[in-house]
């Protein structure tokens, strides 16, 4: 699996924001969209502001750009700040020409009788805009991408999941305690992800440096649901150096 180092996060999110931008100006050259699949979290919060440059100094244009969501909590209103939607708006969507019917988030406050529907239409929606060009994921200690925990199988799609203890308690101090914190969520599936053109996993920090080792050397297991990258022949791992800092 390919892996670059960065001195630091700084440097890598310029990296990550030059092919993102790269791809979006070679489909206005050929009158056609860039997908781009965005997670939340503060591992792309560099990439996004270095976007945001570019199309505020350099006029990188965003009118031509489709995104998809990896993940959203279930239940929040869209403008609860905890929620994935406010997230995208704040750091990225309102800051750039992006137009809002080119946003997709999956939604978590579908009705339970239509929760499965909903994202059989996420997926749908994803195809019918032929396929995410560059997958943007973070990982979680647990090894998790988007809010496939351990043991989400290989196979799985959008859905709604439960979230794991670890990830809801790291979650809790957000959300003013435990229990204002959403139990479910609904994310995009591993099979969703591997079907990406381009992945692009990014990790940053210390803490983050044991997971990112499990996931580029350990087996590939449900276990460690980044480690299935290792499968996907166009994926790559950009670190700084504190969380290559385990890798053999
Ligand atoms: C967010 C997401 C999560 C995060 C992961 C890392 O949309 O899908 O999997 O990428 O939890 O979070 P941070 O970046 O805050 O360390």
């Amino acid at each position: 699996v390919a892996l670059a180092v960065f001195k630091d996060n700084a440097e890598a999110s310029r990296c990550v924001a030059r092919e993102i931008a790269a791809l979006i100006r070679e489909r206005q050259r050929q009158g056609r969209r860039a997908v781009l699949g965005l997670a939340t979290g503060s591992t792309p919060l560099g990439l996004y502001a270095e976007l945001v440059r570019m199309h505020r100094e350099e006029g990188l244009s965003f009118a031509n750009v489709v995104t998809f969501n990896l993940d959203e909590y279930q239940n929040l209103p869209p403008g609860h700040p905890q929620s994935y939607h406010h997230f995208m708006w704040t750091h990225l969507f309102a800051k750039v020409d992006i137009p809002a019917a080119n946003t997709h988030i999956p939604d978590g406050n579908a009705p339970a009788a239509d929760a499965e529907e909903s994202c059989r239409r996420y997926e749908q929606a994803i195809a019918e805009a032929g396929g995410i060009d560059i997958q943007i994921l973070g990982i979680g200690r647990t090894g998790h991408i988007g809010f496939n925990e351990p043991g989400s199988a290989r196979r799985s799609r959008t859905r709604f999941v439960t979230l794991a203890p670890l990830p809801r308690r790291d979650a809790a101090s957000d959300f003013g305690g435990e229990e204002h914190t959403p139990r479910q969520a609904v994310s995009m599936g591993v099979r969703t992800i591997l079907g990406a053109r381009r992945v692009m996993l990014l990790a940053w920090g210390q803490h983050k440096a044991p997971v990112v080792r499990a996931a580029v050397e350990g087996e590939v297991t449900p276990h460690c649901p980044a480690s299935f990258l290792q499968e996907h022949d166009n994926a790559l791992f950009i670190t700084d150096l504190a969380a290559a800092g385990e890798l053999t």
